[in-house]
């Protein structure tokens, strides 16, 4: 049973300068609703209410987003507008949501090897603050699933185009089936020559406490940070790992392009959006419209 969720979210964001100089990229929303917030979504669609936010300087307004505003609960009663207000009672009531300062950006590794005392023994789902994936079922859900038959340390995968292999985690290995794959090895933004497959690591993983004495021993890697792949790099020479693609679609939203698409492609399924917004799309990259350069 995984019963605890780790989500790093203490990064700079400087992908996304300047909004992010003074709020955190995991509160920029989706239309209306921040990063962090479809994340956690996830987390509580998977069955797990135990989260444990990796926090650091200037992250303040994620503790406040889920904590409880009473000042602005009676204003919304005195407007009686019952669908933000029961919107707002839900935000608060989401998870049992805990928080924890990373001190100083030593990367994605050591920013789960602050979990460490809240995870103990047990194995824990571990999902990117800034990532978002759309799915049928959570795919936090979809790695838990094969968790429970395996037992071993799952990382979500999905494929991406050669030419993009030297941004991602990529692994390469054995195939167990048309989703699974028995990692052979694992390597941080490689060259495209180097690559062992154009399977890139997707911001989800399944990981065992065992990732602790790893991440002990990583030493700092590209970027100068300590890089979760290395420690799992390290750990892959002792236990068995699996790569799962994922069924969904991924949203990085520490992208600035990444984030603008996924507004779009969000507020097109939504009711109140989709017909005007269409109709706006069309109306700005239409054949009448000369010199423009889009669609
Ligand atoms: P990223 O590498 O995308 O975040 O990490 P970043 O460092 O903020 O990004 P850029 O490159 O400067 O724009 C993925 C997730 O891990 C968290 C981030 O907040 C993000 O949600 N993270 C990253 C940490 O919690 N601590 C770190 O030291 C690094």
């Amino acid at each position: 049973m995984i019963k605890k969720a780790v989500i790093p979210a203490a990064g700079m964001g400087t992908r996304f300068l300047p909004a992010t100089k003074a709020q955190p990229k995991e509160m920029l929303p989706i239309i209306d609703t921040p990063v962090i917030q479809y994340v956690i979504q996830e987390c509580v669609d998977s069955g797990i209410e135990d989260i444990l936010i990796i926090s650091g300087k200037g992250k303040r307004s994620i503790e406040d987003h889920f904590d409880r505003n009473f000042e602005l609960e009676a204003m919304i009663i005195k407007k009686e507008d019952e669908e933000i207000y029961t919107q707002l009672r839900h935000i608060e009531n989401m998870a049992n949501i805990h928080y924890i300062r990373q001190k100083e950006l030593n990367g994605l590794g050591d920013a789960i090897y602050h979990a460490r005392y809240h995870c103990g023994n047990e194995p824990f789902a571990v999902l990117l603050g800034d990532t978002i994936i759309d799915s049928v079922i959570p795919v936090t859900q979809q790695l838990i699933d094969t968790f429970e038959q395996y037992k071993q340390t799952i990382i979500a995968v999905e494929t991406v185009p050669p030419e993009k292999v030297f941004r991602y985690g990529i692994v390469g290995g054995e195939t167990i089936s048309n989703k699974l794959l028995q990692i052979g090895e694992m390597v941080e933004k490689p060259e495209i020559n180097k690559a062992p497959s154009n399977l890139a690591i997707a911001g989800r993983y399944i990981l065992t406490p065992e990732i602790f004495p790893a991440l002990e021993k990583t030493q700092k890697g590209k970027g100068n940070e300590i890089q979760l792949t290395d420690a799992l790099r390290l750990l892959l020479k002792k236990e068995n790992m699996i790569a799962q693609t994922i069924e969904g679609k991924r949203h990085d939203i520490g992208n600035k392009l990444d984030f603008l698409k996924t507004t779009i492609e969000f507020a097109l399924k939504r009711k109140e959006f989709s017909e005007p917004l269409m109709h706006f799309l069309k109306e700005i990259t239409g054949p009448s419209k000369p010199g423009s350069s889009i669609g």
